[in-house]
């Protein structure tokens, strides 16, 4: 139901669902068929969503090419790719429903590429122990993406995009509700809802190398943090080790583990396959952030191409075999770069990819420790640890997008809805107009400066000088991005968008820096060039609340592993 007072828009709903990727399209799903009310906002539009760049599957251990495979070795692999921090609970669920969630996918309608038995065809990626993947050619988010999105126009589910959500609304300690900017209107919109699920996805777009899309800014990072939520393991941010070096325009982009995972080959300038050198068993397809530093050392010592990547071969399959399994790359190269990769090597280097971090959630119900507040997929911490196994994003958000959707929707049948504070909305509302219409500092330049400071300093090999520049220059880019100032008007306004996006970029920054300081030790996909052995006594997360103006940090031990389960991952951990 929506009407309009004299500011803004009106809208009444159960569940609330902040962003329109995977994990909240399957979480709306779920909301919806348990009998509430639900309503998705997207600042993109519907199926323009960070979920596409998935490409080269998702990881479910159907057993379909390997019989040996089970949610036990799925557990086992995913424990031991997190380092030890992840918690344990939500590798279980994972590997343990991963399966079914594939399989009802498929019965929305996903046509996953098959197996000459007609089952679901699997491939193999980096550290998994069985070939798991299931997958739709390199195409596989965008499967899920459409799939789901089939699901939800089928359902009475309200759906308003290109609306930018500035704040959660509260009434005593619970969230209640949302303030928002529809972006092509320039309308503010105030939802009142009884639980908010957050799955706005990461914050890659804080990096200037990235595999994200333009929407991937930490927003729900930012709008949970200020609400009060606890955010856990921030400093874990993945390199994948292969992204496009050029042209400048796609430089970062994503090229699929999944050209590893049929066959390619990394190759240095001398032509030499380097992977035996550090990973001679596992070679291309050992984990994330170990092929990651191997691509990067290899280009540091003077072995890497001339736009400064590495070589990945996989001409010796044939022009047919990569046209059917790897499309996307084929065109990619061929339309941004002028090569045709059935007969030319691709140059790729390290590009940020993923946090592993995020905001802190319950398991079962993906609650956070704010009442009313849910949240899932790349935005929720606590599933990968210090690394992510590649194709284990895209069982995240099924299962736990379902959980989400499950858990707020069983939350809200025990809840009033909340009182909407007017006061609250119409400042918010003035300081969102406050950006426009003046001369003030270009928000672009402030989120360029960030970006330049958090690839120079905060990139795959980290260390405490590095980190504490990076520091200041958040620091120092704190105060002026609240006085960012755009022309025009709140219609269709870019500038302002940026504004707004600032505040959670900043938090979202300063939390990885301020965590990886904090973390004086090497732990996946957090290596110091100064503390270059991984620490057993740090083998804790780091939570990061905000305390006043400041960002507080602390230690906590990771959830016990029960013994039923603690059988199952490699002994010299403990
Ligand atoms: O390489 C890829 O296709 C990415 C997959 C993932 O990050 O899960």
């Amino acid at each position: 139901m929506s009407y309009m007072s004299s500011k803004y828009i009106k809208h009444e709903t159960d569940v609330l669902i902040i962003g329109a990727g995977g994990a909240g399209m399957r979480a709306a799903i779920s909301a919806f068929d348990a009998g509430a009310r639900v309503t998705i906002l997207s600042k993109s539009l519907l199926g323009k969503a960070h979920t596409v760049m998935a490409e080269g599957g998702i990881a479910a251990a159907l057993a379909n090419v390997d019989s040996k495979d089970s949610w036990e070795v799925h557990f086992s692999d995913t424990m031991e790719e997190g380092v030890y921090i992840s918690n344990y609970r939500m590798a279980e669920l994972l590997a343990k429903e991963a399966p079914e969630r594939v399989r009802e996918l498929e019965e929305y309608g996903a046509l996953f590429d098959r197996t000459p038995e007609g089952t679901i065809m699997q491939r193999a990626f980096g550290a998994h122990t069985y070939r798991r993947l299931c997958h739709v050619g390199d195409r596989t988010g965008l499967e899920i993406i459409r799939t789901l999105e089939d699901q939800i126009l089928h359902r009475d589910i309200k759906f308003f995009d290109e609306l930018y959500v500035t704040k959660l609304l509260k009434d005593g300690g619970r969230v209640v509700g949302a303030v928002g900017l529809k972006l092509n209107t320039g309308e503010f919109y105030v939802f009142s809802s009884r639980a908010v699920i957050i799955s706005t996805g990461g914050c890659g777009r804080i990096f200037k190398v990235t595999s994200n899309s333009w929407e991937s800014t930490g927003d729900g990072l930012g709008l949970a943090y200020e609400a009060g939520a606890e955010l856990m393991d921030m400093e874990m941010i993945q390199f994948h080790p292969t992204g496009m070096v050029y042209p400048p325009g796609v430089k970062g982009l994503l090229v699929t583990e999944g050209v590893r995972g049929e066959g390619g080959i990394l190759l240095n300038s001398q032509g030499e396959r380097f992977m035996q050198r550090y990973s001679p068993k596992k070679m291309e397809l050992d984990a994330r952030d170990i092929v990651a530093r191997a691509n990067y050392a290899e280009i540091m010592a003077g072995r890497g191409t001339i736009h400064g990547g590495v070589y990945l071969d996989i001409t010796q399959k044939g022009p047919d075999f990569i046209k059917k399994k790897l499309p996307s790359m084929y065109k990619q190269f061929l339309d941004f770069a002028g090569v045709d990769i059935t007969k030319e090597k691709m140059e790729v280097a390290p590009t940020v990819h993923y946090q592993m971090g995020g905001i802190k959630v319950n398991p079962e119900t993906t609650a956070t420790n704010v009442p009313g507040l849910f949240a899932s997929g790349e935005v929720a911490s606590g599933l990968h640890g210090a690394n992510r196994l590649g194709g284990n994003s895209l069982a995240d958000i099924l299962v736990f997008g379902k959980r989400s959707g499950d858990g707020a929707s069983s939350y809200v049948k025990g809840v009033s809805p909340g009182k909407i504070d007017e006061s609250t909305v119409s400042a918010e509302i003035e300081r969102v107009e406050a950006f426009v219409g003046k001369d003030g500092l270009n928000p672009h330049e402030i989120a360029e400066k960030l970006a330049e400071s958090m690839s120079e300093n905060v990139g795959i090999i980290r260390n405490e000088d590095n980190l504490r520049r990076a520091l200041k220059t958040i620091a120092d880019l704190k105060e002026p991005s609240t006085r960012a100032g755009v022309q025009g008007g709140l219609k269709y306004n870019k500038g302002l968008l940026q504004a707004l996006e600032l505040s959670s970029m900043l938090t979202a920054a300063e939390a990885i820096v301020r965590g990886a300081i904090e973390r004086k030790e090497s732990r996946g996909a957090h290596a110091r060039s100064d503390y270059p052995k991984k620490n057993p006594d740090l083998r804790k997360n780091i939570i990061y609340t905000k305390g006043g103006n400041e960002m507080k940090l602390e230690w906590r031990e990771v959830p016990r592993i029960p013994d039923e389960l603690k059988k199952l991952v490699p002994e010299e951990v403990y």
